[in-house]
């Protein structure tokens, strides 16, 4: 075995592939003790898994009161929130029949259709945020000066909030993913959820009585099934922790891989169309989402192994990506790869991400935009990491925009 002492340990947060390829190799289905999570790691078995909504439930599946990778202690208070929230069907935590009925309700706000129309705006958006590099010149960083306003932004202006609420919603979604995917402080957690629902809240009762054409007036909307209030502001809150973090994480990786081969880099500058391959290699390659949580509805038999009724499941999406049983020279990053597309970065069955041509787009246009303006970009120091065995990613990315 190799030196990982678990999901958490410091050398798998730096990089699990090798702790991966072990798993599924000595430990398909692995009960990691530390967590009290069983681990799945084979293609094959992670697609059972997700796509047997029966036998594995998402109900429960986001671990806000018992997170088995937050050690901290929720504050005393948080209990009186949680009971409120979980009260609340929340799409990614349901099963059949409640998430059938809220997917086709929300379904109608991200139509191809729908965000294709975002195609323009997502580019300036992204343009412009390489232009005020490019006009600061000296050192940037990728995260904070593009990948993280990129999406935050859009997703502000897709619900018609206004820019001088922008930096808010940003704080209070960054309370959020700390807390929950980051070992940060439940606390501040807590006090963000609390502080972003209440503005949803708010929102969402404007929009009922002066109805706009964004993403919130859209689903409130007095149509066939509309969903309540409460339905509602759970469900903005989703999209900002589901979304942000995610399509952020994308653009750093992405960036990562093609700044650890300069050469895959150099073929983008000169045809930046080859930004669609990168962002679904990236996908497949270090995907944001390396781990899904199931909870077992009753006994399952899984090579070999029995998972218990009642039992925690963590797929590792990462993992399925890189099953050398299911791609070829999985561990190379490749632009020509013929099925890329067909990785497991965004799910896969009734849960399938909604969000995903809207990060497809988003990272598209941030390679893009930094290929034609930055072409000299280059790494100008360490990154640093997300620590969460879930959800991975750069905190910080220095760069620089000349050559050395
Ligand atoms: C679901 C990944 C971006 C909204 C999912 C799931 C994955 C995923 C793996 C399935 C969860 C499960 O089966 O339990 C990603 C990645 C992203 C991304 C890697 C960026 C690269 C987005 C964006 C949005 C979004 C931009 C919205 C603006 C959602 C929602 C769900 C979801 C609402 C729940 C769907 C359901 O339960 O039916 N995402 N996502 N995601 N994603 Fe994304």
């Amino acid at each position: 075995a190799p030196a990982y002492t678990g999901l958490s340990s410091p050398e798998a947060i730096a990089d699990p592939y090798p702790y991966y390829a072990w798993l599924r190799e000595h430990a398909p289905v692995h009960h990691d003790t530390a967590a009290d999570v069983w681990v799945v790691s084979r293609h094959e078995d992670v697609m059972a898994v997700v796509r047997d909504h029966a036998r594995f439930s998402s109900h429960q599946g986001l671990p806000v009161d018992n997170d088995p990778f937050n050690p901290n202690p929720a504050p005393p208070w948080a209990a009186v929130v949680l009971r409120r929230v979980q009260s609340v069907r929340v799409l990614l935590t349901t099963d059949p029949p409640d998430h059938t009925m809220l997917r086709r309700r929300v379904a109608k706000a991200f139509t191809p259709r729908r965000i294709a129309a975002w195609e323009p705006r997502i580019r300036q958006v992204a343009d412009e945020l390489v232009a005020r590099m490019a006009e600061r010149g000296g050192p940037a960083d990728l995260v904070r000066d593009l990948a993280s306003p990129l999406p935050t932004t859009i997703i502000a202006e897709l619900m018609g909030i206004p820019a001088e609420r922008h930096r808010d919603f940003k704080r209070w979604s960054d309370q959020l993913i700390d807390g929950l995917f980051t070992g940060g402080s439940r606390a501040g957690m807590m006090r963000g959820l609390a502080a972003i629902s209440w503005f949803f809240l708010r929102t969402v009762r404007r929009r009922r009585r002066e109805p706009g054409d964004d993403l919130i007036s859209l689903l409130t909307a007095e149509g066939d099934e509309p969903l309540t209030a409460p339905e509602l502001v759970t469900f903005c809150v989703l999209l900002l922790v589901a979304g942000n973090e995610t399509t952020t994480n994308l653009v750093s990786s992405a960036m990562a891989a093609l700044f650890a081969r300069p050469e895959q880099w150099a073929r983008i500058v000169a045809d930046p169309s080859l930004a669609e391959a990168a962002v679904e290699e990236a996908l497949r390659f270090d995907g944001p989402a390396q781990g899904l949580l199931r909870i077992a509805t009753t006994d399952v038999v899984m090579a070999g192994v029995t998972i218990p009724a009642g039992a925690r499941v963590l797929v590792l999406l990462g993992s399925a990506n890189r099953d050398p049983a299911r791609w070829e020279s999985p561990d190379e990053f490749l632009l020509d790869r013929p099925n890329t597309r067909d990785h497991l970065a965004f799910g896969t069955g009734i849960h399938y991400c909604i969000g995903h041509l809207l990060a497809r787009m988003e990272a598209r246009a941030a390679l893009e935009a930094l290929a034609r303006r930055l072409p000299d970009l280059s790494p100008a120091g360490p990154p640093t990491r997300m620590t969460s065995p879930v959800l991975r990613g750069l905190r910080t990315q220095p760069v620089r925009l000349s050559p050395p």
